[in-house]
């Protein structure tokens, strides 16, 4: 992918940028379609590279590298912190029933209140027999690390312990846009139009700052309605960033990866040649755009068969605009 030009130096820095760079070019496995159904389009012909034994290998390496990253660079407030398993048990009551707040490809979500740091957080625990594994934890990590923006999730730490790897969060207490817009609970009020502008604002600007402000620019690859969670006064904020890249470097367009993402936000034409640019990007968030502007979901299997796909539906309507 050659985005750092500082290959082959042995400056720590360059050391760490180079196994960062690595760690989020690693092909993961499996494409999580919306409706959990797990689809691997070999467009490009690249193999997955790496046994679990390779994945853990990759994972130790990292996460001591992530000290380096942090060292080098300005530190942004944003370091995530290590966590035992115990401390984590014990802030979920064992990973209570009640806790549970949701469960996606990654695994299981609970509440709990962290005592060493006095905060309510969200922890998610790898599945290890689900849809994604200990390469996307690593790049959660990773690319967490390195950012910091009022529309990106902060992450607050993590959990390596053993076989267990746990993710935690602030909590977000509104849950996630697709909570509000697409699944919403009887009783619960749809959302304003102001409050959807809002948060179509908001996730633009998490989206940009990927794009354009991070070191190295990040292609997110997951925007969806589930990945946009809200925090009081409906603040948006994106999250789950495993599936990330770093972007082409130079005068390159594009980075070629294996096919990655949830069905009905993928931009075509990555689908069908495995290339991958920042506009993948804005394609998802202009599925994200029409979800808020029509209340439909991007697939829907319930409706009527010319109806079930957001955008072929929503087509016709823009030749006439
Ligand atoms: N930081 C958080 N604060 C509050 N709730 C959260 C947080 N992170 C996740 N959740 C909730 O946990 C549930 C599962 O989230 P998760 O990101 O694991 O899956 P998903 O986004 O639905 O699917 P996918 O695996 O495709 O991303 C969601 O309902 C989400 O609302
Ligand atoms: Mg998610």
């Amino acid at each position: 992918m050659g985005w750092f030009c500082c290959q082959g130096k042995s400056s720590k820095k360059s050391v760490a940028e180079e196994d960062y760079r690595d760690s989020l070019d690693q092909k993961p496995t499996n494409f999580t379609a919306t409706d959990s159904v797990k689809v691997d389009f070999k467009v490009n012909g690249n193999k997955e590279d790496g046994s679990k034994g390779d994945q853990l290998a990759l994972d130790v390496k990292s996460l001591n590298l992530k000290e380096e990253v942090s060292q080098d660079r300005k530190d942004n407030g944003n370091r995530a912190q290590t966590f035992s398993f115990n401390e984590l048990e014990a802030a979920t009551g064992n990973f209570r029933v009640d806790c549970f707040l949701g469960e996606g490809g990654f695994g299981k979500v609970y509440k709990g209140h962290l005592e060493r740091i006095n905060q309510v957080v969200a922890i998610k625990q790898l599945d290890p027999n689900g849809l994604q594994g200990i390469r996307e934890f690593v790049v959660e990590v990773l690319t967490l690390s390195l950012a910091d923006h009022t529309n990106l999730v902060k992450l607050i730490g993590f959990c390596a312990e053993g076989e267990q790897r746990l993710l935690v969060y602030e909590y977000m207490p509104l849950g996630s846009l697709e909570d509000h817009l697409l699944d919403i609970r009887p009783g619960r009020k749809p959302l304003d139009w102001n409050t959807r502008m809002k948060i179509a604002a908001g996730a633009a600007r998490g989206l940009e700052y990927l794009h354009d402000k991070m070191k190295p620019p990040v292609i997110y690859r997951d925007l969806k309605c589930s990945n946009i969670l809200l925090g009081e006064g409906y603040h948006p904020k994106l999250s789950d960033f495993g599936l990330a890249k770093v972007g082409p470097s130079g005068d390159k367009t594009h980075v070629s990866t294996r096919v990655m993402g949830t069905y009905g936000y993928c931009a075509p034409d990555y689908a069908m040649t495995g290339q991958l640019t920042f506009k993948s990007d804005i394609y998802s968030f202009g599925v994200v755009l029409l979800e808020l502007i029509t209340g439909r979901k991007a697939i829907d299997h319930t409706k009527p068969a010319k109806e079930q796909n957001l955008i072929a539906w929503t087509c016709p309507q823009y030749s006439a605009w």
